[in-house]
């Protein structure tokens, strides 16, 4: 009994840690007017479930499109307007070369390494901040998730009293930190934070907003909506400078 009340209360400590560390509710920066399109998109995280369906759709939209990539071989995309430029996102000159002449950046950014303190999102996005404001690259749009700042415990019950604290609470701290990175730099930027993701076919359509998710039962989206919304934010002023939760 004593263990399961010791284990209630670091889960809620967890929670409370990452409503406190992530972003709080924001009011988003003024001019809900349409920016212009970017032409020239990098896209970061371009291998990975979300990343996959940013860099076909992005291709769809007309963009001219950068993948930074560690492993060419899991972009099995070809097309013209397709760049694929290796390198890692804890490595600041190719995140330096990558980030050179694009107009926006969009950062799927992920990883597996759960078990450990780690600061892969948080040390990469760094490094992605510092090349966009060096090289003038104003728009960042970018995937964090549900579950921190002021949508801490919104991921439902059971990411909240297990997912979170056995298999994900560094993941999700240093999650915390890439937001705060972002929200201190001088980008336009605009952190999307998903609900728990398939890889089902999108509705083409989502629920967006501060309230979004449920402290009961877990919210999903499909990774093919989140990354139209991704995209949605490049030509979208509404939501710059906040963290916006999204689900189906
Ligand atoms: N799974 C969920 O239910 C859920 C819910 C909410 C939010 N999220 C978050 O959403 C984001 C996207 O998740 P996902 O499952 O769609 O993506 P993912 O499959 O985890 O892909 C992550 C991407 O980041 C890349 N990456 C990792 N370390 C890198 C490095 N050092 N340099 C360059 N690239 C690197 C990976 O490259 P490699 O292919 O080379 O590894 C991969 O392309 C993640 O931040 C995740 O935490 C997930």
């Amino acid at each position: 009994m004593a263990i399961l009340i010791a284990y209630l209360l670091y889960a809620l400590l967890l929670t409370l840690l990452l409503a406190l560390r992530g972003l709080g509710r924001r009011v988003p920066r003024p001019s809900g007017a349409k920016a212009a399109e970017p032409a020239r998109v990098l896209i970061i995280g371009a291998t990975g479930g979300t990343g996959r369906c940013l860099v076909a759709q992005a291709l769809d939209r007309g963009h001219e499109v950068t993948a930074l990539v560690r492993d060419a071989s899991k972009l099995a995309i070809e097309h013209p307007r397709l760049r694929i430029m290796k390198g890692d996102v804890l490595d600041a000159a190719s995140v330096d070369a990558a980030v050179r002449g694009q107009d926006a950046v969009v950062s799927a950014l992920g990883h597996k390494r759960f078990l450990g303190p780690s600061s892969i999102l948080s040390e990469g996005t760094r490094n992605v901040i510092a090349a966009m404001e060096t090289h003038g690259v104003g728009r960042l749009v970018c995937e964090t998730s549900l579950g921190i700042g002021s949508t801490a415990g919104r991921m439902g019950l059971q990411y909240t009293l297990f997912v979170l604290p056995v298999i994900l609470p560094f993941h999700f701290y240093d999650k915390t930190r890439q937001e705060r990175l972002i929200a201190a730099s001088s980008l336009d930027w605009v952190i999307v934070r998903p609900a728990a993701l398939t890889d089902d076919q999108g509705r083409g359509e989502c629920r967006s907003g501060q309230d979004i998710g449920s402290f009961v039962t877990t919210a999903k989206i499909a990774r093919a909506d989140v990354a139209r919304f991704m995209l949605d934010q490049l030509a979208e002023s509404s939501n710059l400078g906040s963290a916006i939760g999204i689900c189906s």
